[in-house]
């Protein structure tokens, strides 16, 4: 039996990394794990989350045997990876926002970073920001109510484009907010939606994430493994005992995912 890939969000955000991850390593099978127990993240504290997402992989690991772990979540990597590093025993793949691209691009040098409240006050993305963008002004603006919609969207549910156009005013409304021209998608569930920031941004700028960056670690990681020869049906899971997950299923099945379970 050829171990999977574990890819773990509180959502369905981590579909956005499983998406690129199948452009390069289309074969390779998939479990799929979305926290729906714990969702949102984004509102947790740093704490809350630091106990949760170590324990909850421990679990999945042992009973999934992974080749490797990909934590598709901006949040529980920002605060969680290294104590799910020091807890596991196998690689891990965490998701760092693309702060570093961004300003690599960015001509006004005013970025934005959009992501959860928690990620955005996280002292990594203090970081993040003094490495790697230290002449660019650095905008933060953090949404719960985004991932809502990209969790919405997934289920064939469209939102409204005000609700859109109201959460980027959040990064444009700011002192600074004239001059930016990219805006990082801290957040694994933003770019399911960025068609609709896309078109709800007051003017063209360009939206940068790191789920290339993070397919190219783990086909890299992975390499040399044999796969099987044609696609598998992945598996996604929830834990959550309310979630609906029918509502679900059509777009879990976009990205592969045909058997969905519960934890
Ligand atoms: N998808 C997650 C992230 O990348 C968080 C969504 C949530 O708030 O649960 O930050």
């Amino acid at each position: 039996m050829t171990r999977p890939l574990l890819i773990f969000d509180s959502g369905v955000g981590g579909l956005s990394v499983l998406g690129a991850i199948r452009a390069l390593i289309p074969n390779a099978p998939v479990v799929y794990a979305a926290d729906s127990a714990g969702y949102p993240y984004g509102t947790k504290s740093a704490a809350e989350i630091e106990a949760r997402v170590p324990a909850l992989l421990g679990r999945l690991a042992e009973r999934f045997d992974p080749e490797l772990i990909v934590i598709a979540c901006n949040t529980a990597s920002t605060v969680a990876l290294a104590g799910v590093r020091a807890a596991l025993d196998l690689p891990i793949v965490g998701t760092v926002p693309a702060i570093k691209p961004a300003a690599a691009m960015s001509r006004s040098r005013t970025i934005g970073v959009l992501g959860t409240e928690t990620t955005v006050r996280q002292p990594y993305v203090d970081r993040l920001s003094a490495e790697f963008a230290g002449d660019c002004r650095v905008l933060r603006h953090g949404s719960a109510e985004l991932v809502d919609l990209a969790e919405a969207e997934l289920r064939g549910e469209a939102g409204d484009p005000e609700a859109y156009a109201r959460i980027l005013d959040g990064l444009f409304g700011q002192e600074g907010g004239e001059s930016l021209d990219t805006i990082v998608l801290a957040c694994t569930h933003f770019p399911l939606v960025e068609a609709q920031l896309t078109a709800a941004a007051p003017r063209p700028v360009a939206f940068v994430d790191g789920k290339e960056g993070i397919a190219r670690r783990t086909a890299f990681l992975t390499r040399g493994r044999v796969w099987p020869e044609a696609p598998s049906e992945g598996i996604a899971l929830f834990t959550g005992r309310d979630t609906d997950v029918d509502a679900y299923r059509p777009g879990l099945a976009r990205y592969g995912l045909t058997q969905v379970r519960r934890l």
